[in-house]
């Protein structure tokens, strides 16, 4: 592992899951231990484990969990059980597509074994989390080299800790970073949850990445100081027409990035790419808690009759993507055709 890769938020420890708890960074470094999938599902749903990517993964190992439990639980019912452990992941977060992907993937290797499960299901688990990584670095390679600024902004956490390791948009800004070419990160803080200030400005310092925080709302104003070169973010879900649902905040990004001639790059594995959704309207978007605007560490922000809105993510048009990058390759001005080409190679 090299130096701008030192995190592993999803650990296999050889007998159970052990997930980084994400939501004490960066001030208490915490896992969690996991042998079962409503745990997991809860630890998804809870945050301790967040970012397209990690989900999936994570929810992988949680099937494998659950089939072990059940194959002990009763060796004759098993199937029906682990079952009901597959809707609870199913339910955890809606979302990110990676999470149903991954889910599909585990069904189809259950599909394959009639006794003890649990051997080829941590094996596929162990696959998918290792695959994931070796997109990472493939996609770091390629959307790296597209990269011609020294300063870059980048929006949520995209790093080690929301996927299987080393990053989507964040693995391009390592890449790019280690080539000499990014001198400086600006990250969103990323309301309401900080994964910028909180997550994405902790991987950068660990690995000696300049990193400058902004509120989501100075963004407008730095791009029109002139010195930022791209926009790069990771995605939730991309539709079949290159739609790109990613954290609340993106389309904001986007819009402002083509108006002051900044370049938006969006970098997810094919494990994002979600063609059995046609465009980003429908794409469902996760609701959550007022609480997460209205309180700050259980105190307060507003008056108590105040209401907020609340959604996760949004939906960037595909047409204010300059380039969406995949372990597959790179997508200039993506569109459906193009998407379509891109996944049959
Ligand atoms: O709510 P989160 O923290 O799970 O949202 C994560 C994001 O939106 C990331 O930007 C996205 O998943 C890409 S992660 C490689």
């Amino acid at each position: 592992m090299s130096r701008h890769d030192q995190v592993r938020a999803i650990q296999w420890t050889g007998d159970h899951l052990r997930l980084l708890d994400q939501r004490r960074l960066p001030t208490e470094v915490t896992y969690l231990e996991f042998e079962d999938a409503t745990g997991v599902a809860s630890a998804i749903a809870d945050m301790v484990v967040r970012g397209a990517p990690a989900i999936g993964i994570t929810a992988a190992y949680a099937v494998a969990l659950a089939a072990r439990q059940r194959y002990r639980e009763s060796a004759v019912e098993w199937q029906a059980l682990l079952e009901a452990d597959l809707q609870v992941l199913a339910a955890s977060r809606p979302t990110a597509v990676n999470l149903f992907w991954a889910l599909e993937l585990m069904r189809e290797c259950l599909a394959g074994v009639d006794n003890d499960p649990f051997d080829a299901l941590l094996q596929e688990a162990r696959r998918i989390h290792d695959e994931d990584i070796a997109a990472n670095y493939r996609m770091g390679e390629l959307g790296g080299s597209l990269i011609d600024a020294r300063k870059v902004l980048t929006h949520c956490n995209t790093g080690s800790l929301a996927t299987g390791g080393y990053g989507t948009a964040l693995g391009v800004i390592r890449n790019a970073y280690t080539r000499g070419v990014i001198e400086l990160v600006y990250a969103d803080e990323t309301r309401p949850w900080l994964q910028g200030s909180r997550l994405t400005a902790w991987e950068l310092v660990h690995d000696e990445i300049p990193v400058t925080l902004i509120c989501e709302g100075a963004a407008a104003s730095l791009m029109h100081r002139g010195d930022l070169g791209w926009v790069i973010v990771g995605a939730d879900r991309v539709a079949a027409n290159g739609d790109v649902a990613n954290k609340i905040g993106t389309y904001s990004l986007a819009v402002n990035a083509r108006h002051h001639g900044v370049k938006f790059m969006v970098v997810a594995p094919s494990s994002t790419l979600d063609v059995q959704t046609a465009c980003g309207d429908d794409i469902p978007v996760e609701m959550r808690p007022a609480g997460e605007i209205c309180e700050f560490q259980g105190r307060m922000l507003t008056e108590k009759a105040a209401t907020a809105w609340n959604p996760a993510f949004d939906v960037t048009p595909a047409q204010l993507v300059d380039v969406l990058v995949t372990e597959k390759g790179v997508i200039w001005q993506p569109d459906a055709a193009k998407i379509a080409a891109h996944l049959r190679n």
